[in-house]
């Protein structure tokens, strides 16, 4: 499509049902597939044809919607009252232009395709009408397109106004459609509650245009998923699956390695190198990098990260908002919080979170470590069980250590304090001052010692081994 001919394609988004069937106090289309809001899916897609409007008819919790979405090329409207798609569609004529080409979408119908639109557009003629259609074995519910006996389109009947025979018609009207501006007016104007739901039928145009002798055009959606609405839980989570599918999909031949695409879950964006294996239950939020060849096992959850190449993340592991070097081991059962920033070749073992400090190259927690705030250098082996004490119970404070230190297991390190190069501190100890460099450093501890004591005995039951 040229830029001339977006310029004049306006995108009206019905949005009013009242999502009855949802049994929820969110609005409909602000339940989420793949993370975001149902709406803003069509949005996505509306967006996409270069619009010079987008107008969005809602009924109820207007402001919920407004504040969802504020962006400032959305037209709001308000249908006050429920009286049927036509007229939904009647509120948003006094915004919509006379010389546009009018899509009409759904805010429940998340998964429409631009190219499906822009095929429709190339089917319809300037000044006439386009819709597509569906065969399917399950028309019940839905409006029958009735054909003459040449295959031209005549008009659309509700099943609750439709014959027998009609009935038995399998192609449906999906509901979208492709309007010209001016013709739209007209027809909307013509609309008429006559009919078995008293209400103004959008489908009557259909004849309206035939009548005029206007030529309309069909065309199917390229997947029937493009087309399917939502109206209850079960099928958000039917078409969760589907557009989970189809992201998977796209992953897999961009190169990764999906272990089971079922049960894959993005909600967000993921940027995969290729040869990047991602085993099962893996859930992504956000926006995620990950280098050539990472690996990310089973059960873990990524925010908002970007990981270098060749990085493995171990079972069970939570990072959020981190950066990550290149062949970097994380986990199993790690957690890495915001500003988590992890050079190359450093090891986070297992019970380990990082929150909030920088982790030089080749360094290693490996087991039951909280280090947070923290400024940490090259080669620095901390032991097991060693925690920094960052917050004083007002204010949090910076541990810094040095390249090359060790420190050994059970090591409280009391913030703020500061560990110089090479410096080795003996296991079980408080570190509250600063801890010279290249030096062994042991804070107080009792030396073992014995003393004369016995282990206390319940009256009348002697230890066993004194009877
Ligand atoms: C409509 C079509 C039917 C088609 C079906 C596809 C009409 C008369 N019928 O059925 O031919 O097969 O969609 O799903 O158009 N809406 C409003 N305001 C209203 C009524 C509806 O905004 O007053 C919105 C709803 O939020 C929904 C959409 O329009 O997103 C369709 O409404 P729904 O009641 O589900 O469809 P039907 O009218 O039964
Ligand atoms: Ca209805």
């Amino acid at each position: 499509m040229s830029e001339q001919a977006n310029k004049q394609v306006n995108v009206v988004i019905l949005a009013a049902g009242q999502g009855t069937r949802m049994k929820s106090s969110l609005a409909k289309v602000l339940h989420p597939l793949g993370g975001k809001p149902l709406l803003a899916h069509v949005l996505a897609t509306a967006r996409a044809l270069n619009p010079g409007k987008i107008i969005v008819v809602y009924g109820h919790q207007g402001e919920a919607l407004r504040s969802a979405f504020p962006e400032n090329d959305i037209t709001w409207v308000e249908q006050p009252n429920r009286q049927g798609t036509g007229d939904a569609v009647a509120q948003a004529l006094p915004f919509i232009q006379d010389d546009a080409h009018v899509f009409i979408l759904y805010g429940d119908v998340p998964l429409i395709q631009p190219t499906t639109l822009a095929k429709l557009m190339e089917k319809t003629a300037n000044q006439s009408l386009g819709l597509l259609t569906l065969n399917t074995d399950n028309p019940t519910g839905l409006g029958r397109i009735v054909r003459d006996t040449q295959g031209h389109i005549l008009r659309i009947v509700e099943e609750k106004d439709a014959t027998e025979q009609e009935r038995a018609i399998t192609e449906i009207n999906t509901g979208i459609f492709l309007v010209h501006g001016k013709s739209l007016k007209q027809w909307i104007g013509k609309l008429t509650n006559h009919n078995a739901q008293n209400e103004y039928y959008l489908t009557d145009i259909v004849q309206f245009a035939t009548e005029e002798k206007v030529k309309v055009a069909t065309d199917y959606p390229q997947d029937i998923h493009e087309v399917s609405g939502i109206n209850d839980k079960s099928q958000l989570a039917q078409l969760e699956r589907v557009y989970q599918r189809q992201l998977a999909e796209k992953l897999m031949l961009s190169g990764v390695i999906i272990f089971d695409p079922h049960r894959f879950d993005l909600r967000g964006s993921l940027l995969a190198e290729q040869d990047v294996l991602i085993d099962v239950n893996v859930v992504f939020e956000g926006e995620n990098v990950l280098g050539e060849g990472c690996y990310i096992g089973p059960n873990c959850v990524l925010i908002n990260c970007k990981l270098g190449k060749g990085v493995t993340v171990l079972a069970n592991s939570y990072l959020e908002g981190a950066v990550v070097g290149h062949d970097a081991r994380i986990g199993p059962f790690a957690r890495l919080r915001p500003g988590a920033v992890l050079a190359d070749d450093t090891h986070i073992g297992n019970y380990v979170e990082i929150k909030n400090s920088t982790i030089g190259e080749g360094s290693k927690i490996n087991h039951l470590s909280y280090i947070g705030d923290t400024q940490m250098g090259k080669n620095v082996n901390v032991g097991a069980g060693t925690i920094t004490c960052n917050y004083d119970g007002a204010n949090k404070h910076q541990t810094i250590i040095e390249d090359e230190v060790h420190i050994g297991s059970d090591t409280q390190l009391v913030a703020p304090v500061k560990i110089g190069k090479g410096a080795t501190i003996g296991a079980g100890g408080t570190v509250k001052d600063d801890v010279p460099a290249f030096q062994l450093t042991l804070t107080h501890r009792l030396d073992p010692r014995s003393i004369d004591w016995q282990r206390p005995v319940k009256q009348n039951k002697p230890l066993k081994d004194e009877k």
